[in-house]
């Protein structure tokens, strides 16, 4: 008996727009999951720590200049690297909380005009999120929240064009949370979602690739 695909973790990526609530939720969630002694580790994408997330974050700064079309297979190759890892990772039972995934990739590239199936191509074949938790926040609130950093993405009007294509991207994995609700409520319904989803990865829900 292969007992290893009987214990598989979940793959759970937190989505949504900046200032949405997603890297301060999936650390609340993270450490939860620990406390429950279920194995999880926090992941996020853009990874800054390899080489290709160096260029990344250097455009990001608006240090460096790349053509949309580079950019966004950056970021999708910093997603490939990592690819091997999380397979193992999930195989060998553990969780992933991943703060952003193919979605922004796609997203956020299409909100600059280039065409969304382009855009989803270089994402095929990478593991398919068990459970997308989309931190729903409408644009203007989420400007609202302050912290809007220096960083090329933040800023309103872009954003809206970004919340458009996130709700193209929706499909059975996803569930919207409303994120305007407060911490402890959101925190409440995101461990509900998710202690469902690990045991039906445990269960032996198979391992399966972008796009559903
Ligand atoms: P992130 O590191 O999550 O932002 P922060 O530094 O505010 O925590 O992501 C940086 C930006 O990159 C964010 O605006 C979303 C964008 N992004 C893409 O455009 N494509 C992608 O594939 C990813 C993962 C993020």
């Amino acid at each position: 008996v292969d007992r290893s695909s009987l214990s598989r973790g979940a793959l759970i990526v937190f989505e949504g727009l900046d200032r949405s609530g997603k890297t301060s939720q999936s650390a609340r969630l993270v450490s939860f999951l620990k406390e429950k002694g279920v194995p999880v580790e926090a992941w996020r994408f853009p990874d800054r720590s390899t080489r290709v997330g160096q260029m990344i974050s250097a455009y990001l700064a608006n240090e460096s200049q790349l053509d949309d079309r580079t950019i966004h297979l950056l970021f999708s190759a910093n997603r490939w690297e990592k690819r091997v890892q999380m397979e193992s990772k999930l195989r060998s039972g553990t969780s992933l909380v991943v703060d952003r995934y193919s979605y922004s990739g796609v997203a956020f590239s299409s909100a600059k005009g280039l065409d969304i199936d382009w855009c989803k191509a270089p994402e095929v074949g990478l593991i398919a999120p068990d459970l997308v938790l989309f931190l729903d926040v409408p644009p203007e609130r989420a400007a609202e929240r302050g912290g809007y950093g220096t960083e090329r993405y933040e800023q309103l009007e872009f954003q809206k064009k970004v919340a458009q294509y996130y709700s193209m991207l929706r499909d059975p994995t996803w569930e919207i949370v409303d994120g305007c609700l407060t911490v402890e409520g959101i925190e409440e319904k995101l461990r509900g979602l998710v202690s469902e989803c690990i045991d039906t990865c445990q269960k032996g829900k198979p391992v399966t690739n972008l796009w559903p």
